[in-house]
C-alpha cells in the first residue's frame, strides 16, 4: 500500500469532484491518500507516489489553483527520483490542439522531475462523457496497485 498525493487542478469543480472520488476509492483500497487543492512543492517530499487530476482552461492552460505550484516546480526542480506518477486530464476535444494541454504540461513536469509514469497521460473527453469520475474510477480499478 502506498502513500499517494493527489494534485488537483480545477476551475469549475469537475476535476476536483473526480479527484475526491479517486481519494475515496484509493483509501478504500488501503492506500494513505492526501488531496492537494492548493499545492506546495514541499508535497513532493511527503508522498511515495502522485496522481494528478487536472482540467485545462484558456487555450491549453493550467488552472489558476495549480499555476504557482507549476512555476515553482519548474524553477526549483525538486527531483522525485523515480517515484511513480500518473496524470489524468479532463479536457474537451473540441478545443483541438489544446486538448488536455494542462495534463500534457503536468506530465512533462513530472517526467522532468525524474518521476516514473505508471502509464501515458489518461485523457477524459467532455465530448464523450458527462461522468468523468466514472472513467477515473475505471482507470484506477486497473492501476491502483501500481502506485
Ligand atoms: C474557458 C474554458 C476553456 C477551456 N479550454 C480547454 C482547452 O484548452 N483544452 C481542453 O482540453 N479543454 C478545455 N476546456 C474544457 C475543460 O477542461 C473541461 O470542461 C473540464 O471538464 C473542466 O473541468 P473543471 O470543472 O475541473 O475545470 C475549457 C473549458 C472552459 C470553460
Amino acid at each position: 500500500m502506498s502513500n499517494i498525493g493527489i494534485i488537483v487542478g480545477s476551475v469549475y469543480g469537475n476535476a476536483q469532484n473526480a479527484a475526491e472520488e479517486a481519494q475515496a476509492f484509493l483509501t478504500n483500497q488501503g492506500h494513505d491518500v492526501e488531496l492537494h487543492v492548493d499545492p506546495d512543492v514541499s508535497l513532493f517530499d511527503e508522498h511515495d507516489s502522485f496522481l494528478v487530476v487536472t482540467s485545462t482552461t484558456g487555450v491549453g492552460d493550467i488552472p489558476p489553483n495549480l499555476e504557482l505550484f507549476y512555476v515553482d516546480a519548474k524553477d526549483t526542480c525538486p527531483l522525485i527520483n523515480n517515484k511513480k506518477f500518473a496524470v489524468i486530464a479532463l479536457g474537451d476535444s473540441s478545443y483541438g490542439d489544446s486538448y488536455c494541454g494542462a495534463g500534457t504540461l503536468m506530465f512533462e513536469l513530472l517526467t522532468e522531475l525524474q518521476g516514473t509514469p505508471i502509464s501515458d497521460m489518461v485523457g477524459i473527453d467532455a465530448m464523450e462523457t458527462f461522468e468523468p469520475e466514472a472513467d477515473v474510477l475505471a482507470w484506477l480499478e486497473t492501476h491502483q496497485s501500481e502506485f
